[in-house]
């Protein structure tokens, strides 16, 4: 098992966002966590990454616990996170974005990482001397996936990646995580959009006011009409 999130309970004060979170997630498995819009998506990825820290409840990658680790250890220890946010450095140029995602000292080489970001992302290379804010939205999601490559992470947790995007833009980025799956990457995505992470998942696991309602094949999903409805919308 790579991640193992044990029966956490996470703080905004003395709000509490996320009840008994439980999840967990092996080698090369893409997982999603769907859920409306508050339900508690955000909160867990921010859980695992050590930016909201739970008030209690373990979490072990590759097992050794993280659960009070700094979000610097954790990253190095081979975790990378995609926020909702997406932030690029608009006025610097795709390969000066992905330039920065390198850490010296991660045993890596920087221009090797760059190639191999471009083999898996040959629009890239296309456009390595554009401003990075003069992308589309797709192509910025597909940049910050590939800055957060740059490091090697073992696991890759991606928020909302298709936030904000067009169906069609949102179509092509699930065949481009399609293919990093192929790959072999190991990825826990969140998404309001659940027709959308269904397609591209293993399993799934639902979320609802805080607490995990349901953990399972993606299948067993697609076919509980009322889960659909009630917890996602669809
Ligand atoms: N920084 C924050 N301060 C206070 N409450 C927050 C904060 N971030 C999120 N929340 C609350 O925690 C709950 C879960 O939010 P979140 O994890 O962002 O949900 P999701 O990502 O599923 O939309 C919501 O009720 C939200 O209002
Ligand atoms: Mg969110």
């Amino acid at each position: 098992m790579i991640l193992q999130v044990d029966k956490i309970d996470t703080f905004y004060g003395v709000f509490q966002a996320i009840f008994k979170v439980s999840l967990e997630l092996e080698k090369g498995e893409v997982i999603c966590l769907l859920g409306r819009n508050g339900a508690g998506k955000t909160t867990t990825l921010t859980s695992i990454v050590g930016l909201n820290r739970p008030k209690s409840g373990t979490i072990r990658f590759r097992g050794m616990e993280i659960t009070k680790r700094k979000p610097y250890q954790i990253a190095r220890m081979g975790i990378g996170f995609i926020p909702e946010s997406r932030w690029i450095f608009s006025e610097l140029t795709v390969r000066e974005n992905l330039e920065l995602g390198w850490r010296k000292g991660g045993g890596t080489n920087l221009l090797k990482q760059i190639d191999w970001i471009y083999t898996l992302f040959p629009k890239l290379k296309a456009l390595e001397h554009r401003n990075a804010g003069t992308l589309s939205g797709g192509e910025q999601q597909m940049l910050t996936v590939g800055r957060t490559l740059m490091n090697n992470p073992e696991l890759i947790l991606l928020d909302e990646p298709t936030a904000g995007l067009a169906p069609v833009v949102a179509q092509v980025l699930g065949e481009q995580i399609k293919g990093l799956r192929k790959e072999g990457f190991t990825m826990l995505l969140t998404e309001q959009n659940a027709l959308f992470a269904m397609d591209i998942s293993d399993r799934a696991y639902v979320i609802d006011k805080g607490a995990i309602v349901y953990d399972g094949d993606v299948d067993g999903l697609r076919k509980n009409e009322a889960m659909m409805k009630e917890y996602l919308g669809v």
